[in-house]
């Protein structure tokens, strides 16, 4: 029907209009809702003598289903984007975290900039003596990705000094493990009750 102005037509066709976006909404969310991942942990690890992968995995232990174990080349920037927190794991070498572990934050440190500002994060450090560089530069890139560190600093020191010892293979103590599960479970406990 018509009206003289033709309001009421108009009125029609525009709730008309407004159902059909509606629809339209509903079909294109519902899939997009179906296909999100559950949310999860992501522990990007690398290792060079076995002692950070032995603790990231007692990590990824603790964390249970909701522990995404990924070694450090192999992340990408979607695994971060799609992450509810993270568990960077990795040694120390020539006071800096090892090249590997660098490489990926340099890949991916654009494309997920300002995308996961105040998600939690924390670190497991193996060192031979120290530590403190590799955790620092960490800091800073989570600082300029706006994380939240949410656990202590973890420094494993493996007591490595002399060549030898530094390029014989790792095992971390039972303790160190012990501890590197705890904060896998820990953080997705967090996860799991929706704090972050
Ligand atoms: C090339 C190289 C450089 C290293 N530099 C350091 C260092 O600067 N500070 C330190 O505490 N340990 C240093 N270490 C010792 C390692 O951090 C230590 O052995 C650690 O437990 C190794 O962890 P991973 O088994 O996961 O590779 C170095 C080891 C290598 C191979």
């Amino acid at each position: 029907m018509r009206d003289r102005t033709g309001s009421h037509d108009h009125a029609l066709s525009h709730c008309a209009r407004r159902e059909k976006a509606g629809r339209l909404t509903f079909r294109i969310w519902i899939p997009l809702l179906c296909h999100m991942p559950d949310p999860y942990l992501l522990i990007a690890w690398h290792s060079r003598t076995g002692a950070s992968e032995a603790l990231a995995q007692a990590a990824a232990r603790g964390a249970g289903s909701t522990g995404r174990l990924i070694r450090a080349d192999q992340v990408r920037p979607d695994d971060l984007l799609q992450a509810s927190a993270y568990l960077f794991a990795c040694p120390e070498n020539l006071a800096t975290m090892s090249g590997l572990m660098k490489e990926m934050f340099d890949r991916c440190y654009y494309p997920v900039l300002g995308k996961i500002e105040g998600r939690a994060y924390a670190t497991i450090i193996a060192a031979g003596s120290d530590g403190e560089g590799a955790q620092r530069q960490i800091d800073r890139i989570a600082t300029g990705w706006r994380l939240r560190r949410v656990a202590e600093h973890v420094i494993v020191n493996l007591d490595a000094q002399t060549s030898a010892e530094i390029l014989a293979p790792k095992s971390p103590s039972k303790e160190s493990l012990d501890a590197a599960e705890q904060l896998g479970s820990a953080l997705a406990e967090g996860i799991n009750i929706g704090i972050y």
